[in-house]
């Protein structure tokens, strides 16, 4: 049986919460979503949690542990000190249902503004034939799983209920940014689009979304700054500028 540890996990739903104590018991190689469903088992059956594949790949367990946006399943026990306390909140952009469960119908609601992938007129599904180099080029946006940590840590919207509305987000630029490299995608203003109509125009390139995407996708270096770059061929953007000395690996 393994030792027992200090948690804290926030209990509540939209009118209020505060978060909990617990001491629950650890065993070795477990991650954080393990560590909940023992809680579930046990002294807190009415817990709510969403999760679903525990393999890093479904992109449900999305929470807040000791502040950081992560993966409750890919989050390793061993990665805390042993008498350190682990704080367990629910994502902090978007609304809380109840307990660990958060409303992200925002990002459902941005997935359908963004313009769909537009074929040329006269070729049929089935017809779209594409090199093995372009596929590659937009290969690691489609590892994408759809976790929304990147939307929920991006400071645009963290703590800006107000600029939601103007705001797609990490994970639809990157979307963009896949069909503007797709060989075969009609739509030439997905870049201008992009920087006017999602509000990729707010983003100053704080990298923060990288930094928490589970996939590894670098959003910013690879993504938003040539979009913008691209934009502002025609527009001088100091940002973009900056963003070019600073960031780029
Ligand atoms: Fe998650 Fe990364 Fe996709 Fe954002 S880009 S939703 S962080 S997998
Ligand atoms: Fe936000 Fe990522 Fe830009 S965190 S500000 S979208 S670089
Ligand atoms: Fe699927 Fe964590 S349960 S990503």
């Amino acid at each position: 049986m393994g030792a027992k540890r200090q948690f804290k996990v926030w209990r509540g739903d939209e009118t209020g919460g505060d978060l909990q104590d617990y001491q629950v018991e650890v065993n070795e190689g477990e991650v954080v979503l393990d560590v909940i469903h023992r809680l579930q088992a046990t002294e807190a059956p009415d817990l709510a949690c969403r999760w679903n594949c525990k393999a890093g790949k479904c992109g449900s367990c999305s929470m807040e542990i000791n502040g950081m946006p992560r993966l409750g399943c890919m989050t390793r026990m061993s990665s805390f000190e042993e008498n350190e306390t682990v704080t367990v909140t629910p994502l902090r952009a978007f609304p809380v249902i109840r307990d660990l469960v958060t409303d992200v119908s925002f990002n459902y609601e941005k997935a359908r503004q963004t313009p769909s992938f537009a074929p040329p007129a006269g070729v049929a599904p089935g017809e779209y034939r594409m090199q093995q180099v372009d596929v590659e080029r937009s290969q690691e946006f489609r590892k994408c799983i759809e976790c929304f940590l990147c939307q929920n840590t991006c400071h645009v919207v963290r703590d800006h209920e107000e600029n939601k509305k103007a705001f797609a987000g990490p994970r639809f630029f990157i979307r963009a940014a896949e069909l503007d490299m797709h060989p075969l995608d009609a739509r030439e203003d997905r870049k201008e689009y992009a920087q006017a109509s999602m509000g990729m125009g707010y983003c100053n390139i704080t990298k923060c979304c990288t930094e928490v995407c589970p996939e590894h996708i670098k959003i910013t270096d690879n993504a938003i700054i040539p979009m913008k770059e691209r934009v502002v061929d025609r527009r001088y953007d100091p940002l973009v500028w900056l963003g070019r000395k600073i960031f780029r690996r």
